[in-house]
């Protein structure tokens, strides 16, 4: 057997590792705290579930339009419309199974040995996987604590070379939680205009969770990029819909057709009850959505606080998204380290900061997407930990 050499550059996501072994460990019997995990600790809101119900109950048993319902498409760009003020042509948006599909597609069309693609550093793991798989080079993009864990626009623009394909953004990002404020975006997209073949696709898969009263900075809202501008949002962390697998992206014109065919390729479409749920949940009542935001707002003081507490760690706060990234140098250990022995010693499930790249030694993520009460607990833990 002769593996495809493109194989061994496939990376992966280190929150699943760390998720299997914290699970083998509870398994076993010991008490895991799991602030590993990036997704919501919320069910599903009742009415999603019942129209996904309803749908099977009606017969939606077979294929949809690869690209989605034409009524899953019209509620997203009404949603659009609703949240970013930008109208969009459903014809542009294609429906795909989950977030990460959508970064496959835009990272596998413009990526091949030759080109270069930047990717934020650190940043969601499989923007570098894929990046390397498509056989291009994966530059990265440094994000600064002492910016919010925003990247410096200037910097970004100086790296483009006559290489560079696609630039990913993310905001607000994981794992830091950061949020680039408008002004960046805004440098940025001025500069872009000297660079009319390099190609933007902006995460923006933690649009709703954007704290402090601060409107979420969409890169949509640029006419001038309308062309040159992939966007990917989804149903995962908004309608706590992780293992639903929905997403969606909209594609400049001439794109949507490309990722169509990559999808008739893939996976046909996404199973079609699920995308009737979809419809329930942007058109049917937010309540859910804003109770959990405000509690994931209540977490975010309450573990930046005690973080800041612990011995050697100092933890700015974030913007958005439901994840802390605090600096850890102050322990004098390395995150690989501090990761495997806190769930090995003290129950308590993060992430190294390395397993977001290179930028990340120095950092752990936590998700706070678990209750108070078990914030508090898992940081008594290491508290008692690192004080000896
Ligand atoms: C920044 C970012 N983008 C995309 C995704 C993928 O989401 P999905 O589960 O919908 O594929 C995640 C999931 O953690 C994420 O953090």
């Amino acid at each position: 057997m002769i593996l495809a050499e493109r194989m061994h550059r496939l990376g992966t996501e280190s929150a699943f590792e760390v998720l299997a072994r914290a699970n083998k460990l509870a398994q076993q019997g010991r008490d895991i705290i799991n602030l590993g995990i990036g997704q919501p600790d919320f069910p599903t809101p009742d009415n999603i579930v019942a129209a996904a119900q309803k749908a099977l109950a009606d017969g939606h048993h077979g294929y949809t339009p690869a690209n989605g319902i034409l009524p899953l498409r019209e509620a997203v760009a009404e949603d659009i419309e609703k949240y970013r003020g930008v109208e969009i042509d459903p014809d542009r948006i294609v429906i795909v199974p989950g977030g990460k599909v959508t970064m496959y597609f835009a990272i596998t069309m413009f990526g091949e040995p030759g080109t270069e693609i930047m990717y934020p550093d650190p940043g969601f793991p499989i923007y570098r996987s894929v990046i390397e798989f498509s056989g291009a080079k994966a530059v990265p993009i440094p994000l600064y604590e002492e910016n919010g864990f925003s990247f410096s626009a200037e910097e970004v623009l100086s790296k483009i070379t006559e290489r560079t394909r696609l630039i990913i953004v993310n905001s607000p990002a994981n794992p830091t939680g950061g949020v680039v404020p408008k002004e960046e975006l805004d440098t940025l997209v001025a500069g872009l205009e000297k660079h009319p073949q390099v190609m933007v696709m902006s995460d923006e898969i933690y649009a709703r969770m954007v704290y402090d009263n601060m409107p979420h900075a969409s890169m949509t809202v640029y006419p001038e990029l309308a062309d040159r501008l992939i966007l990917l949002d989804g149903w995962s962390k908004t309608y706590a819909m992780t293992g639903w697998r929905l997403g969606y992206a909209v594609w400049p014109k001439n794109l949507a057709e490309h990722a169509t065919r990559l999808a008739i390729n893939i996976h046909s479409c996404v199973n079609a009850a699920t995308q009737y749920a979809g419809i329930e949940a942007l058109k049917g009542p937010q309540d859910a959505v804003d109770r959990m935001v405000a509690a994931f707002d209540e977490r975010r003081q309450v573990i930046v606080e005690r973080l800041n507490q612990l011995p050697g760690v100092s933890c700015i706060r974030p913007g958005g998204a439901f994840y802390a990234f605090p600096n850890i140098t102050g322990t004098g250990r390395s995150a690989r380290d501090l990761q495997d022995t806190l769930l090995s010693e003290v129950g308590v499930a993060l992430v190294a900061g390395t397993s977001f790249g290179d930028q990340g030694e120095g950092y752990i993520r936590f998700s706070y997407a678990n209750s108070v009460e078990n914030i508090e607990r898992a940081i008594d833990r290491i508290d008692r930990f690192l004080a000896g």
